[in-house]
């Protein structure tokens, strides 16, 4: 890196990751093979339009890497039809949305209320989701958990173009297939073409591991990121099982919503998918749900207010736990090399800049190699310190203890199938 300046931040960067225990649930490690792919001179090609397509000479490298990638997610997924041009979930929800909806007028969707775990683009005021589209919503049941019954209620009562699921902050499993049964009912009964879509970004990794229903076999479209629980570069997909849909995605991703595709990071979807197709992938999400689940009743244990999981993810209320806003602890937390992030729970009254949670996922450590005694030991250090029991100093020597059985980033490299 000849950048002195660039070179110094990165060098920090990388260390803080090292040496920081990361529960960020949105976050995890990519591959050394996956950053190669993403570092490549790939990055220099124009390639506007689709493999074979093209608005350039000079593609016909990047034309392989692009197939590549979408073989790979339809045979991960299920599906046949994958768009790996997305460059964020941002991106892929705002192309999904115009391909369900083109030509309603200004259509309706119905969405999560956000302080239950939905995500921006879910229709939040400050999204272009609420500028374009009304948003309408419904809440998740007393329990915290999806009220099948309370969706259908809502369908009837707002009739809206499209119902949205799949969230940024839900610990439980979701019924694909009973939303379906719900928007089909609701579809037979009014004579409409209500759309169902899902946004998987979070859960992605489990479904490719099979270890959880699969959205694309219920839903209209699917949209995902590639590098959450999936493990791949920063970017996004959509999916569907429908090809006459398949090619309104195709030009709502491009030409309507983004030009040149970024073939350095369709090239480490390509390498990730690939990852993720090898039986290994499967072994290490069932240590992710092993571990945040452990970490979760361990929690329950010491009498936290926290969520249930059946997820790569769990809340806790630290407001009432410890008298902590969520800001507040996670600024304590990471002042001791732990990375969370604050979060709205079921019910909260805070505002969001300070909620009343904190969100916690192990998909992060789990690539580094963190075994269900760390979660234990994680969720008891956490516990210990954010109650006063545990100093400053003590709760640093913890995480460097618990490090130190953990693999180092850079060297990272996961199992990937045979071409
Ligand atoms: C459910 C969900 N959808 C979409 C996104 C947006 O992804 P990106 O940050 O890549 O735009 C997120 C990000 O956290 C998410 O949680």
């Amino acid at each position: 890196m000849r950048d002195i300046a660039i070179g110094r931040i990165i060098e920090e960067e990388t260390r803080r990751q090292d040496e920081g225990i990361e529960l960020i649930a949105s976050e995890n490690y990519p591959s050394r093979s996956v950053r190669e792919a993403q570092g490549s001179i790939l990055t220099a090609k124009y390639a506007e339009g689709y493999p074979g397509r093209r608005y350039y000479g000079g593609c016909a490298y990047v034309d392989e890497a692009e197939a590549l990638a979408v073989e790979r997610a339809k045979e991960l997924f299920h599906v046949p039809y994958a768009n790996v041009q997305p460059h964020s979930g941002s991106q892929a929800n705002f192309a999904c949305y115009r391909a369900l909806l083109k030509g309603r007028g200004r259509a309706k969707i119905l969405a999560l209320d956000l302080n239950d775990g939905g995500h921006l683009t879910h229709g939040s005021p400050v999204s272009f989701s609420s500028d374009l589209y009304d948003v309408v919503f419904y809440p998740l049941g007393e329990d915290g958990r999806l009220d099948y019954g309370v969706i259908e209620s809502r369908l009837e009562e707002e009739m809206p173009d499209l119902l949205l699921t799949g969230y940024s902050a839900y610990p439980y499993e979701i019924s694909f297939s009973t939303l379906r049964e719900i928007v089909d009912r609701h579809n037979a009964l009014h004579g409409t073409d209500a759309r169902f879509m899902v946004d998987m970004a979070h859960i992605a990794g489990i479904v490719a591991a099979g270890l959880c229903e699969n959205p694309c076999l219920y839903a209209d479209a699917v949209t995902s990121t590639t590098h959450k629980t999936l493990r791949g570069p920063r970017g996004g997909i959509i999916l569907s099982r429908d090809m006459e849909l398949g090619k309104a995605i195709s030009s709502a991703v491009f030409p309507y919503s983004q030009g040149g595709p970024l073939e350095h990071v369709i090239a480490g979807k390509a390498v990730a998918f690939g990852e993720a197709l090898h039986p290994d992938f499967q072994e290490y999400m069932k240590a992710v749900l092993r571990n945040t689940k452990a970490a979760a009743e361990e929690f329950r244990r010491l009498g936290v207010r926290s969520s249930g999981t059946e997820t790569h993810l769990f809340l806790l209320d630290v407001l009432s736990s410890y008298g902590l806003t969520g800001r507040e602890a996670q600024m304590r937390l990471e002042s001791v090399g732990i990375t969370t992030n604050k979060n709205m729970i079921h019910g909260d009254r805070m505002k969001p800049k300070d909620a009343s949670g904190i969100r916690i996922g192990f998909a992060a450590a789990t690539s580094r190699g963190a075994k269900e005694e760390d979660a234990v030991r994680i969720a008891r250090l956490i516990h210990g310190f954010l109650k006063g029991d545990i100093g400053g100093e003590e709760a640093r020597e913890e995480v460097r203890s618990i490090l130190s059985g953990w693999k180092d980033i850079e060297s990272l490299e996961y199992p990937t199938i045979a071409c």
